[in-house]
């Protein structure tokens, strides 16, 4: 299907409705029904916060007290901002406007990139959701594979520096975060990085890129969705849009400059078998300006079989709640499913 991107769409200075195949909630009513509440909720529901530079350096107890964070986070949240992580500002920066800058390409640039497949090393386009016929989000976007192997566009010049760079520095936070999840359940801090093999795991860098939208009640920019992988990481720029579920409301995520948005996927509620759940989340878009977030996900290498951890069914609950499936068997089914709730993840529960 060779569709014009949404970028496209938004840059005629005339559009003041969206093209019938946008308006998202118009033609499919029930996506949304099960859940109130309108990005309210949120000075009941703080996002925590978490310092990583204590988790990683602080004194003894700080560093106990972040852990203690970071396990209640996931268990009554699956979603924490990180604050002091290591990763210059500048760097962040220049990764969004490297992004902006690849939007910006001429349309034949970018149609070089088009993929299809999760697991494509990179593709670019605009989304259609294949669940409700001729139904497309107001979101174009680009993915790229950057570990095990990296691969990265060769336009715009310098992007794949500062990609290179970036992803780099994310995987750290990464690994420091699941060695203090590791903790926090009990388990050696190198439980996670052993056995989801992280030296070879799966690294995916996502930009999305939402214009403004003139009628943005009636458009969607993602539709709500949990991740497949361990733990995203997300940042964005000065624009929010992204909403979290949280006890059955729409909780915005107003993500603080400079920090990260990292949210469990579903192989970490796999693994710990279900006491971190993955969060369901979607993004919705405003008619003043556009948003870029760049959403990373983080999962296990593509071979290994993730079920619960045996040391977690020893202390405490005794039977497994998921059945254990190859990462990569679980790309392909999520590939082929509709990107809706936690759809996906209902085919592992036993
Ligand atoms: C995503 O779920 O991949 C991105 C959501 C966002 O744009 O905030
Ligand atoms: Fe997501």
């Amino acid at each position: 299907l060779n569709v014009r991107s949404v970028k496209t769409v938004a840059e005629n200075p005339n559009l003041t409705h969206i093209p019938p195949m946008y308006a998202f909630q118009t033609l499919s009513r029930s996506v949304d029904q099960k859940i109130s509440g309108d990005g309210a909720g949120e000075d009941e529901d703080p996002i925590p916060i978490i310092d990583l530079s204590l988790l990683t350096s602080g004194a003894h107890d700080q560093r106990s007290a972040v852990m203690q964070d970071l396990g209640n986070s996931c268990q009554e949240k699956g979603y924490f901002m990180v604050i002091n992580h290591g990763i210059d500002e500048g760097l962040m920066n220049k990764m969004i406007d490297s992004c902006s800058q690849f939007f910006d390409l001429e349309q034949e640039e970018k149609r070089q990139y088009e993929g299809k497949h999760t697991l494509d090393p990179i593709s670019y386009g605009t989304s259609v959701d294949a669940s409700v016929t001729e139904v497309f989000f107001w979101r174009d976007y680009l993915r790229v594979l950057v570990h095990p192997e990296f691969h990265s566009p060769t336009k715009p010049s310098g992007f794949s520096e500062v990609l290179a760079e970036f992803t780099k520095a994310v995987r750290r936070v990464v690994r420091d975060l699941l060695g203090g999840i590791s903790e926090s359940l009990g388990l050696d801090s190198c439980y996670i990085d052993r056995a989801m093999d992280l030296e070879s795991s799966l690294q995916l860098f996502g930009v999305n890129l939402y214009p403004p939208c003139p009628q943005p009640e009636l458009a969607m920019g993602l539709p709500p969705h949990t991740d497949h992988g361990l733990l995203t990481v997300l940042m964005q720029n000065a624009v929010n849009g992204l909403q979290v579920q949280h006890k059955g409301k729409w909780v915005d995520a107003n993500i603080i400059s400079g920090a990260l948005f990292v949210n469990i996927g579903d192989h970490l509620e796999v693994l710990t078998n279900g006491k971190y759940k993955s969060v369901v989340h979607r993004a919705v878009v405003n008619n003043k300006s556009t948003r870029i977030s760049i959403a990373m996900p983080h999962g296990p290498s593509l071979d290994t079989v993730v079920s619960p951890a045996a040391e977690l069914l020893e202390n405490g609950c005794p039977r497994a709640n998921y059945t254990g499936m190859k990462y990569k068997d679980y790309l392909e089914i999520q590939h082929k499913s509709k990107l809706r709730g936690k759809t996906r993840l209902d085919l592992l529960k036993i």
